[in-house]
């Protein structure tokens, strides 16, 4: 921690007034004390790391060419004590953002160097059952695996993470976990008319709650309720900032974290929340753009937004946050300003001593679900022309079909000792879904009054979200449909959270192109949960 603190330092000395400024208590900032915020996720901190053409995350485009994804423990300052390393055309990356055209063959061969089994999955994207990596087949430590698939997913940002049952909450803390970005014309012409460039001003950014040091160590109330950080991370960076022009800026966002879930708005130095553009979900764009003041986004989802900054002065500090929000689980008590949920058990949520150690030895108060942080500072540095406009249309979208669909009813809650679906736990040798060959399914999430919100999640396909039913009090401002759903339900999605007594009614086309029957899995995205075996399997003819 001494490098820490000394970069720190320097950081606020160059930074100097601007800095002091920045780091005053907001007005809007109900909760976290302002130290907390200065100190573990305030605005007087790194720089944003922006990924380049190599590097952390850089993009590598294999245009065809196999290519080779290590897993390796790293020894470097870094965040995470292992990453994905990957050589191609003599520049070298940790953890690349794997380009794609939609429908592009990619051949990855993944090398395990670590000293437990691991596999990867590509998650979003619609691969058969052999290139899931869904934790059937694993990769030894010293082994190899060789994937070969089309990418078939409409453009959009998808990500790589390990899935080796049990230990995906783990491996994936630790730092292996990459992006995919999946082209295509449409996206370009998208692109093209908001005059924005990947890695200048269409900005990656990856949402990771951290503990003090690289280790994962869970205890009981972790793994019950999932793994939450003391810290908030950025691309790896905390306390970052980014100095930008007036322009419009994309943000592609991914929650990458074990459990948490945000409320992201952007506000300005006032507290002031700005508006932006939700431009696409999990699956790609959306059809047109919906303007949003703040939306949820839970373990594995994903949000394309568009912030634009034309009205903005030099000097201005605009900074995205997450915002206060009950998370109604077991913890809810410790929320400040929350009102309490209803308990399945009794037993509180008392501070882990993990979360103890915390506060003492970093300098981070714990920092519950639901109350606000800075994430990332954007400091208006020049005044730049923006010559975009937001296209009216964005993509070909049809509005969700679910004709001639059954329904299928999935229960989610918790018995002895376990998160569950269906009241069943994971077990690799059965598929308690089985579904027919072509079919259309309508299901219906149900999730128990007295439970906890879960980011549920479909390998193999994107579905649409049809409505939400009896969601808690705290949506009805996001509403923006008769049918109870949010701008993000409005895309295709691989991921929902549905919120205790909430219903929500997703309908999926389980077409596919492979041949014979394929198993794909259903589960929390909740790592924890997932890991605790709140995963099914399921068959599709
Ligand atoms: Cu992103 Cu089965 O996972
Ligand atoms: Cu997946
Ligand atoms: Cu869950």
């Amino acid at each position: 921690m001494q490098i820490r603190s000394f970069a720190r330092r320097r950081a606020l000395t160059q930074l100097g007034a601007l800095a002091c400024a920045l780091a005053a208590p907001r007005a809007s900032s109900d909760g976290a004390p302002a130290d907390a915020q200065d100190r573990c996720g305030g605005a007087t901190g790194e720089r944003l790391l922006i990924p380049g053409e190599d590097g952390w995350f850089g993009r590598l485009a294999p245009r065809g060419s196999p290519i080779t994804l290590a897993a390796s423990s790293i020894n470097t300052e870094a965040t995470w004590a292992t990453a994905f390393a990957a050589q191609h055309r003599g520049r070298r990356y940790r953890n690349p953002a794997l380009a794609f055209e939609s429908g592009e063959r990619a051949r990855i061969m993944v090398t395990n160097a670590l000293n437990e089994p691991t596999i990867v999955h590509w998650h979003g994207v619609q691969v058969d059952t052999a290139n899931d990596g869904a934790g059937m087949d694993l990769i030894a430590p010293s082994g190899r695996f060789a994937y070969d698939f089309a990418v078939r997913a409409r453009a959009g940002l998808y990500w790589y993470h390990p899935h080796p049952h049990g230990l995906t909450a783990g491996q994936t803390y630790r730092g292996l976990f990459g992006l995919i970005a999946v082209d295509d014309a449409e996206e370009r012409a998208v692109r093209a008319a908001l005059d924005v460039t990947w890695g200048r001003t269409d900005i990656p950014l990856i949402l990771q709650d951290r503990r003090p040091g690289p280790a994962y160590a869970p205890d009981a109330g972790d793994l019950h309720h999932g793994f939450l950080g003391s810290i908030a991370t950025v691309n790896g960076g905390r306390d970052v900032r980014l100095e930008v022009g007036s322009r419009a800026h994309r943000f592609r966002i991914l929650n990458a974290s074990n459990a948490r879930t945000y409320l992201l708005g952007f506000a300005d130095a006032t507290g002031r929340a700005i508006p932006f553009t939700l431009l696409g979900v999990d699956g790609g764009l959306l059809a047109a753009p919906i303007r949003c003041e703040e939306c949820f986004l839970s373990s594995a989802e994903r949000i394309d937004v568009l912030l634009d900054l034309s009205r903005a002065a030099v000097g201005d500090a605009i900074v995205l946050e997450t915002r206060a929000f009950d998370p109604m689980h077991f913890d809810a008590p410790q929320t400040p300003g929350a009102a309490p949920s209803e308990h399945l058990h009794s037993h509180a949520h008392a501070p882990t001593e993990t979360e103890t150690k915390d506060a003492t030895g970093d300098g981070c108060a714990p920092w519950p679900e639901g109350t606000p942080r800075r994430l990332l500072t954007l400091e208006v540095r020049e005044r730049t022309a923006w010559r975009g406009r937001v296209p009216d249309r964005l993509s070909s979208l049809p509005a969700p079909d679910a004709t001639g669909s059954s329904e299928r009813a999935f229960r989610l809650g918790f018995a002895k000792g376990s998160w569950r679906i269906n009241d069943r736990v994971f077990a690799m040798n059965e598929t308690p879904i089985e579904v027919a060959r072509d079919a259309k399914e309508i299901w219906l999430l149900r999730n128990y009054h007295t439970s906890m919100p879960h980011a549920m999640h479909l390998h193999g396909f994107q579905f649409r979200v049809l409505e939400r039913e009896t969601s808690p009090d705290a949506l009805a401002r996001l509403v923006v449909d008769d049918r109870g759903r949010l701008a993000t339900d409005l895309g295709m999605k691989d991921t929902v959270l549905v919120w205790p007594g909430e219903s929500v009614r997703i309908v999926v086309d389980f077409r596919h192109p492979f041949p014979g029957s394929q198993t794909w899995m259903f589960h929390c995205h909740n790592l924890e949960h997932e890991d605790g075996g709140m995963m099914l399997r399921m068959k599709v003819g």
